[in-house]
């Protein structure tokens, strides 16, 4: 795969390669390479081993398709209706530490989460597949349809699917569908103490 992607430090490849892209083929994804996937996101770390991620997951052609893919804004339906899986990354917001009989708050439930859906993604680009993922989506609705109680708090919706050709998108997404930058990393780490440019944009 070609990239414009660079490092300014040397990093595994893999880093690089991982990108979203928005044109799917539609192929279905074989079941066992969804448990792949989520067996990589099971190895995350997590505060106390607490492991406060859970999935839903729905195949394209199934039942369990429509009610997730339902709570999606218009834009991610109009690229994610050729995906070959959804996966609803959710965070449990309390734990029961070992010994104890009643849940606690867990405060770290959203950054684990997020480490899990990081190794997900980087799982699926190993296995050939792309994992894209999307704040934009119902919470709500979300919540009602996969019948979650309080205490899971939904935080993406992630399409896997197998990259294909960009003109299957709609026009407004064609020009986007590469692989972007990042800042210069001297703009995100600080010596010590954080400068004025730690906060916002
Ligand atoms: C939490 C989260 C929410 C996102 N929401 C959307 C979304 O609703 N729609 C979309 O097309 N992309 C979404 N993205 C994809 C980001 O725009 C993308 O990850 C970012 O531009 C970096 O690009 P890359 O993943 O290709 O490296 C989201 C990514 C994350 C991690």
């Amino acid at each position: 795969m070609t990239t414009p992607r660079t490092a300014d430090h040397p990093i595994d490849r893999q880093f690089l390669d991982r990108w979203s892209p928005r044109a799917f083929t539609g192929e279905a994804l074989p079941a066992e390479t969804l448990l792949t996937l989520l067996e990589a996101a099971r190895w995350a770390p997590s505060a106390f081993n607490s492991q406060p991620w859970r999935f839903v997951y729905a195949h394209r052609d199934t039942p369990a398709w429509g009610p997730v893919f339902d709570t999606l804004s218009a834009t991610n339906q109009g690229w994610a209706r050729q995906a070959g899986a959804l996966v609803v990354v959710l965070s449990s917001t309390h734990w029961t530490p070992p010994g104890k009989d009643a849940p606690e708050p867990l405060r770290s439930h959203a950054f684990d989460a997020g480490a899990a859906w990081g190794y997900l993604a980087l799982q699926a680009r190993l296995a050939g597949w792309d994992a894209h993922a999307m704040g934009g989506f119902d919470r709500e609705r979300a919540r009602q349809s996969l019948g979650l109680p309080e205490t899971l708090e939904p935080q993406a919706v992630v399409a896997i699917g197998r990259r294909g050709d960009k003109s299957v998108l709609p026009d407004a997404l064609q020009a986007r569908e590469a692989p972007n930058g990042r800042r210069p990393l001297a703009g995100s780490i600080f010596e010590g103490r954080v400068g004025p440019a730690a906060s916002g944009g």
